[in-house]
Order: structure tokens, then sequence, then C-alpha cells
């Protein structure tokens, strides 16, 4: 795990909210489940662009959502989402690359933001959840065919097990 990147994305995080947030260690939540990746394609076209989409799955029963993520930016450059996410359409989760080795190997970064209705998160008023998840994919999880245009599918379950937690009000 990199950590500068956890703490770079908490610190933004942290910026962007007046109030202090709790950020909980994860010993504290070792209950919540992992997000699930599901129907994950990256092709990439040489001299075109990768393009990546996939489905992802929040199975905390306080929210139980699902959204499409996706992407598009040009082949060989590193013009992918990293240091920001990008919404999963109009939805409440996002993503981003942790790094990126190729089509065969890369590590996505996903967020999801969900209120906790009981706000048993910790004391209230923290009722605004954010949960950090990382998938990582290799060719234990997708199938990929072709030379310099390369077509990967998804051909196993990924799971995205969270690796930090923010409560804000
Ligand atoms: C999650 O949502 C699906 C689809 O709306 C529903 O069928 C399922 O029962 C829900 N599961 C939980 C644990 O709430
Ligand atoms: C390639 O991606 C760029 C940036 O997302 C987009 O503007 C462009 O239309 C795409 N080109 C093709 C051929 O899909
Ligand atoms: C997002 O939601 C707005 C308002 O409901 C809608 O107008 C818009 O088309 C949606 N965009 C997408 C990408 O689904
Ligand atoms: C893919 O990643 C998993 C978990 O990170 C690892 O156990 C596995 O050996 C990797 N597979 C390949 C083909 O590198
Ligand atoms: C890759 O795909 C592009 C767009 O479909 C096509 O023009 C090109 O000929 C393909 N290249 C190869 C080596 O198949």
């Amino acid at each position: 795990m990199r950590a500068s990147s956890v703490i770079s994305s908490l610190t933004l995080l942290a910026a962007t909210v007046s109030t202090a947030p709790l950020v909980r260690s994860r010993a504290a939540q070792a209950s919540d489940p992992p997000f699930q990746v599901s129907k994950l394609v990256i092709d990439t076209v040489e001299n075109g662009n990768t393009t990546i989409k996939f489905n992802i799955y929040d199975p905390d029963p306080l929210t139980n959502a699902t959204a499409t993520c996706s992407g598009s930016w040009k082949a060989d450059s590193t013009d992918y989402p990293k240091d920001t996410y990008e919404l999963c359409g109009n939805s409440t989760f996002a993503w981003n690359f942790d790094s990126f080795d190729s089509v065969e190997k890369f590590t996505l970064g996903l967020e999801h933001q969900f209120t906790d209705p009981s706000a048993s998160v910790g004391d209230p008023p923290y009722d605004q959840v954010t949960n950090f998840a990382h998938a990582p994919v290799n060719t234990t999880y997708i199938s990929c065919d072709g030379v310099g245009n390369v077509s990967c599918k998804q051909t196993k379950a990924v799971s995205a097990p969270i690796y930090a937690t923010v409560a804000k009000r």
C-alpha cells in the first residue's frame, strides 16, 4: 500500500469540509464488506484511446448501492485519473488508478460516499460516510487478447477491500 497516496486523498477530502472529519481506523470497522467490481472491460487501440468500464457494488446494508464507472484517455499516455477521482456517472461512487502498469496490471482506487441513517458510525452528526477501497487487477482476474490493439475482459470476481473511512457532518 502506498501510504502517501492514502494520506493525500484524506487530506484532500478533509480540506473540502468545514468541520474536522472523523477518520476511523480500520480496526474499528473490520465488518465493512469489500466493494465488488464486475463486468470490467479495458481496451486499448494503438495510436488511439484506452477505455475502461466496470460495475461497482457496495454491499454494505446501509447503502447497498451500485454504479457503472468508465473512462477514456489517449493510449500510452498517463492522462487517466490518478490524483483526483472521476465520478461514476451520476452516482456517489468515484474511481481512479492507484497504479497503472498496463491494461493487464493495475490497481483501481474506489471511493463511495453515503449517508448513514443511524449515524452509527460515530458520534452524531458524523453521518456522511466515505469509504475508500483498492481493487488490484491482473491476469488472474482479466483475460486479454491482441497485440497492439488489446481487449481485456473480466473472468473472475474482483473484491476491493476498504482501507480507509472518513465520517463527517
Ligand atoms: C440490495 O438491493 C437489491 C436491489 O434493489 C435488493 O434485491 C437486495 O435485497 C438489497 N439487499 C440488501 C441487503 O438490502
Ligand atoms: C479519445 O479520448 C479523448 C479523451 O477522453 C476523447 O476526447 C476522444 O473523443 C477519444 N477518441 C476516440 C476515437 O474515442
Ligand atoms: C444526471 O442526472 C441529471 C438530473 O437527474 C440528468 O439530467 C443527467 O442526464 C444525468 N446524467 C447522467 C450522465 O446520467
Ligand atoms: C494477481 O494479484 C493477486 C493479488 O494481488 C496475486 O495473488 C496473483 O498472484 C496475481 N496474479 C498474477 C498473474 O500476477
Ligand atoms: C487497431 O484498431 C484500429 C481502430 O479500430 C484499426 O484502425 C487498426 O487497424 C487496428 N490495428 C491493428 C494492428 O489491428
